[in-house]
């Protein structure tokens, strides 16, 4: 039987790669292509299905230069913001994700900012590589207690469940707020919120889980900031565009936000380094899903959708 012929447009990790050997008659994987580098490549290859990951703007004018015998376009991601669905759809195009397997460490990546921010994990760090020599009085460097803060959670997905999982651990009230009221065997001890504005007032610390879309563009905005409790904590391991970043810089300037843990950002990789000059934020490059196992399951995850569609099954991921 033919292998799937594929283009891999983001670089892989290196435990996929003898899969992509004896499965797949695939080129790419190794390198970061850009969307013409991969366009050029399918055309090159005569392939069947193209990888990307959210970096790659699959737009509808990207779509329409695809060649006509792409059938699949994989998206190492569990987000697919990057790529124009409606258009997708009108050019017959499956469309895959790989949900699931990012969950746990996507969470742990959103605790970690949680107690980075928290704890001023940033300056703290710089201090040290600055050489400490200092001694602190006890009223000085302190940061804030996580234990027992009330967490808000807006998006109470796979992800936002996962954080609320971890969060109890830390005795925090979970508080939620998501497009639909959760059965009460996912709810457990969490108090539902049906509007955002009407959770924040209520949130020592506010976690972001909910996708890129029109309805959560910018969503926490100047006045939704100012609607949390003066020293919250906000934290982002979604997507930067839920974010208006100039009213979250005044909030954090003015100090009404005790600090921020930011994984994403509205412009990546060339986010807007007023972030990098306050000390009270704690900045990490989008790697919520960036462990060798994690990464891995979801490119293997990727790789299964091709090969279940190849083979002339149906996508198990599929989004359209
Ligand atoms: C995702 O999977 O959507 C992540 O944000 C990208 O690694």
């Amino acid at each position: 039987m033919q292998k799937p012929r594929l283009v891999i447009a983001p670089s892989l990790p290196e435990a996929v790669l003898p899969r992509l050997g004896h499965a797949f008659d695939a080129i790419g994987g190794k390198d970061n292509l850009t969307v013409e580098q991969a366009l050029a490549a399918l055309h090159q290859h005569k392939a069947e299905a193209l990888l990307v990951s959210h970096r790659h703007k699959m737009t509808a004018e990207i779509i329409a230069r695809l060649p006509a015998r792409i059938k699949i376009l994989a998206t190492v991601t569990v987000g697919y913001d990057h790529i124009d669905l409606i258009a997708a759809r009108a050019r017959g195009l499956v469309v895959t994700n790989t949900p699931d397997v990012l969950t746990d460490c996507t969470a742990d990546m959103a605790m970690l900012l949680i107690l980075a921010a928290s704890r001023r994990a940033a300056e703290a760090d710089q201090l040290m590589r600055q050489g400490w020599r200092l001694s602190f009085g006890m009223g000085e460097f302190l940061g804030r207690r996580v234990t027992g803060k009330r967490l808000g959670i807006f998006g109470m997905g796979r992800i936002g469940r996962a954080v609320a999982e971890r969060a109890r651990g830390f005795k925090m009230p979970i508080l939620y707020c998501n497009r639909h009221r959760l059965p009460p065997e996912l709810e457990l001890d969490a108090r539902y919120y049906p509007t955002l504005n009407s959770m924040l007032p209520d949130c020592d610390i506010l976690s972001l889980h909910a996708p890129s879309a029109a309805a959560t563009d910018r969503i926490i905005d100047a006045h939704a900031l100012a609607l949390l409790p003066e020293g919250a904590i906000l934290v982002n391991t979604a997507r930067g565009q839920l974010v208006d970043e100039a009213a979250l810089l005044a909030a954090l300037q003015s100090r009404h936000l005790f600090a921020a843990g930011l994984d994403v950002f509205r412009d990546e990789p060339d986010f807007d380094q007023r972030f990098a000059a306050l000390p009270n934020v704690f900045l990490t490059p989008h790697i919520g899903s960036a462990t060798l196992e994690t990464r891995t399951a979801m490119a293997m995850r990727a790789l299964d959708n091709v090969a279940a569609f190849c083979k002339g099954g149906q996508a198990i991921d599929a989004l359209c």
